[in-house]
């Protein structure tokens, strides 16, 4: 029995609280899917910024599918509120067991676009939530930190404790993150974990807007019969981590009872990597298979983007180790899993 199983059958029999911010949003959603699964209690805490009702929507609804028991959406409270408010931070850890941080601003793009912006949300609203979750004494405080801590360094595969220079306004946020957690952790004996999430994909991940991350925008062009672009020449790789995968560290980071588990950063991926022209032929492939009246198409090859670097691939591990983890889906699985996902949802 793997260490995912044993927690989820410890779960099913003990309820905790938990509190998921960036409910709303992608990872938040498939978090909160999981836990209600898990007959868990959920608090959600979000601001609508990038996040949507109708993922809190169909991650209920999916909850229920999955379990076969309506009445576990009374296990959801949602509170409306900001991560850059103290008070609302303070109310929603309120007698909360764990806390999955996952409120933030994504995108390298944007914070080069609106820096003060994201380190507003990203440092100020990170250490609101900090104090907050501090003051509840809640178990532990498990974050979203970023593969873009990596920064410049050269070495493959990215190993926890060799970090590079920052290369966006987006990754010193995340460095920083990390720096104040383990100064938390020193200071008042508070347990905090971060997860540098890789490239994370799968259902419920927004395809619109300027910015959308490569998979859901590549799908929603290939349906609505559009140009496909692919940023460089099509070498550039990524270590991309299926949505099922991520949950499970989440879950995992959180209660793991290895000694050195707490206070701790890990790497969330696959561990294995793949271009951007591979990963376009496999999405199109799937998406045919699905729907046939799909044409075949070649993508369009242009400029490199700033702050991108040009390859990404994880050691897991630590991970491995420590927490147990074991990923179920490698890329192909979750490719299969997501299209169908998309097409279902987008057409
Ligand atoms: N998706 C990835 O591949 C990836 C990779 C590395 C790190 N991350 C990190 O994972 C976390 C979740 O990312 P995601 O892909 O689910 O993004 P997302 O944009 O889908 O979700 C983020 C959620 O946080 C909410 N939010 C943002 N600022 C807020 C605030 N001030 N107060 C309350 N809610 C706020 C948004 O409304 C949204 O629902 C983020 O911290 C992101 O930086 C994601």
């Amino acid at each position: 029995m793997s260490k995912y199983d044993e927690l989820k059958s410890h779960l099913s029999s003990n309820q905790y609280t938990w509190l998921v911010t960036g409910v709303a949003g992608f990872i938040g959603s498939n978090l909160l899917e999981e836990l209600l699964t898990l007959n868990q209690k959920v608090v959600g805490l979000d601001n609508f910024v990038t996040g949507h009702q109708h993922n809190l929507d169909m991650a209920v609804a999916d909850a229920i599918t999955n379990d076969g028991d309506k009445s576990i959406a009374d296990n959801f409270t949602f509170i409306n509120g900001d991560i850059c408010k103290l008070d609302d931070c303070k109310k929603a850890c309120d007698s909360v067991d764990y806390v999955l941080h996952e409120a933030a601003l994504g995108s390298v793009p944007r914070s080069i676009d609106d820096p003060i912006n994201t380190n507003q949300n990203n440092i100020d609203g990170f250490l609101n939530m900090l104090v907050a979750a501090r003051d509840a004494k809640v178990k532990r405080f498990v974050y979203a930190a970023s593969s873009s801590t990596y920064g410049d360094h050269p070495d493959l595969p990215k190993i926890e404790d060799k970090i590079g220079n920052p290369l966006s306004p987006y990754a010193v946020t995340k460095v920083v993150n990390e720096l104040y957690a383990s100064v938390f952790a020193r200071t008042y004996d508070f347990k905090t974990i971060g997860l540098r999430y890789f490239n994370i994909f799968g259902k419920r991940q927004d395809p619109n807007g300027a910015y959308a991350a490569v998979i859901p925008k590549w799908v929603a062009s290939i349906l609505n019969g559009e140009e496909v672009f692919i940023n460089g020449d099509g070498k550039t790789s990524r270590d991309f981590c299926y949505i099922k995968n991520t949950v499970q560290m989440n879950l995992l980071a959180a209660t793991g009872d290895h000694p050195d588990a707490a206070n701790q950063i890990y790497n969330v991926a696959l561990g294995e990597r793949t271009d951007l022209t591979e990963l376009h032929t496999m999405i199109l492939k799937r998406i045919r298979e699905i729907r046939s009246d799909v044409k075949e198409s070649e993508p369009t090859y242009r400029d490199f983007r700033a702050g991108d670097v040009r390859h990404s691939l994880a050691d897991i591990s630590k991970a491995q180790k420590l927490l147990g983890y074991a990923p179920t889906h490698k890329i192909g699985a979750g490719i299969n899993e997501a299209m169908q996902w998309y097409v279902d949802d987008l057409g």
